[in-house]
């Protein structure tokens, strides 16, 4: 490490356990008195000066502050020994960049310590490798932190897309289901509506003859009764007239045929309604008129509403007919009007309004007296299984089959927040755009 000939003449000052231990260190030490002059220093500090030893005994004879002999760029070292004896107690500084003799570039851990009260003992660490080391581990790190967040975004917008395709699948798998249902539904229907057609033609038809017919007996017994008839028959007549209690079933007969012409006009009506509201077509567009949309289907669901919610319509002159399939869209109005009146408990009433929508598009507005939509559930009610109703009262599909379908059609149906109580509003275009609806049209 040192060799006596490296030794600078040692100083008396300098404590000789001092010096000793000074030459037993790997780092470069020195000791300096007060005016910053070299007392003595070590092997290696020898080496990092660049000098050779008599040149630096020189410098240290004629009393040159170490800066000269040690050629470091920065003054911290200067104010670091200073301090170290001013305040009495080691100082350390890091990442100190300096220049070595031989002229490379180093960085340095130095530290000053005090003693004696008057000197002054400064170590220069080579922490250069350990630097770049650090840097090349900074440099690593910070492309690795860079590639984990790449990762990590890369990651969560595949997981969004995800969702977003699991949650169109599971909106197509629903529709999927309903329309499955509502195509074997509306066959059902449409079947059951053609099949009651014939017999309640037959029944509505001759109720008429059958009035008549009846009439003209009667007036034939009317007849009869004026003739001379002999009292034994005359008697057997009252008698009969008794059994079948005559003059009640001519009073009543009458009563009997209307009650049978409205039950067969309200079978009719009915029959109309689930022929309307299956509405099986030919699977292209049809110009329809929504407001007949909107009464069928409030025929329909009479029972949920009678005596106890009052309907108020309102059908503005210059709402437009829409190009749309109308049995899917007459699906629409029962979804939201059976929620409409579901949502109101005991007497209440549903408000309806068809208009015009702005230039090409028609609107409907379903406003219901119940308690409204809580601002926490609303963005939920068009997915798919969402309900708040109990198990078997509600699937959670009405409106997400309500919203797929009214989106084929090119329109749009949401939730007015304005309260108290809950108004879905519907709009349709007109015309669809020319791109098919993806729903498939209930055909029979
Ligand atoms: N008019 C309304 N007033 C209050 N809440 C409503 C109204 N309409 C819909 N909701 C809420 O939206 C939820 C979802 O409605 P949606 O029609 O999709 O399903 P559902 O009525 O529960 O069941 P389904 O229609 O399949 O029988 C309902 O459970 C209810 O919480
Ligand atoms: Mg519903």
């Amino acid at each position: 490490m040192s060799s006596p000939s490296q030794q600078p003449a040692p100083r008396s000052e300098v404590p000789e356990q001092i010096r000793k231990l000074l030459d037993g260190s790997l780092d470069a030490a020195v000791v300096l008195d007060a005016n910053r002059r070299p007392l003595y220093w070590n092997a290696a500090y020898q080496q990092y000066s660049g000098l050779r030893p008599r040149q630096l005994e020189q410098a240290a004879d004629e009393g040159r502050c170490c800066f000269h002999v040690f050629p470091i760029e920065v003054c911290e070292t200067l104010c670091l020994g200073r301090r170290a004896l001013t305040t009495g107690r080691p100082v350390r500084m890091d990442e100190i960049r300096a220049r070595r003799g031989d002229g490379e570039e180093i960085v340095l851990i130095v530290t000053a310590t005090p003693i004696e009260n008057h000197m002054v003992i400064e170590t220069y660490r080579d922490v250069t490798a350990d630097a770049r080391i650090q840097r090349k581990y900074k440099v690593l790190l910070e492309r690795e932190r860079t590639a984990k967040d790449l990762l990590e975004a890369k990651v969560q917008e595949r997981t969004q897309q995800l969702e977003r395709a699991n949650d169109e699948l599971k909106r197509t798998q629903a529709q999927l289901i309903h329309q499955e249902k509502m195509s074997s539904l509306g066959r059902l229907v449409a079947g059951i509506a053609h099949e009651l057609n014939n017999p309640i033609n037959f029944v509505y038809g001759n109720v008429e003859f059958l009035g008549r017919y009846f009439q003209d007996l009667i007036d034939l017994v009317d007849l009869l009764e004026q003739a001379p008839i002999e009292s034994d028959l005359r008697a057997k007549i009252e008698k009969k007239k008794r059994e079948i209690e005559y003059e009640f079933l001519r009073a009543d007969s009458d009563k009997l045929l209307k009650s049978i012409r409205a039950g067969a006009e309200r079978t009719a009506a009915i029959v109309r309604d689930l022929k309307a509201f299956s509405r099986v077509g030919s699977g292209q567009l049809v110009e329809t008129d929504l407001a007949e949309g909107i009464d069928t289907t409030l025929n329909l669901i009479a029972p949920l509403l009678k005596n106890r919610i009052h309907v108020h319509r309102r059908y503005s002159p210059d709402a437009p007919r829409v190009y749309c399939h109308a049995g899917h869209i007459n699906q629409v109005f029962m979804n939201v009007l059976t929620n409409a009146a579901q949502a109101v408990r005991g007497e209440g009433r549903i408000d309806i309004v068809i208009e015009k929508g702005g230039a090409g598009w028609a609107r409907v507005k379903v406003t219901d007296s119940g308690p409204g939509i809580a601002a926490e559930i609303r963005p939920h009610i068009f997915d798919p299984f969402f309900t708040t109703k109990d198990v078997g009262e509600g699937t959670g599909l009405g409106l997400t089959i309500s919203e797929g379908i009214v989106r084929n059609h090119g329109g749009r149906i949401f939730v007015d927040e304005k309260g108290p109580g809950a108004t879905f509003v519907i709009e349709l275009p007109v015309r669809p755009p020319t791109r098919p609806p993806k729903t498939e049209v209930t055909e029979a």
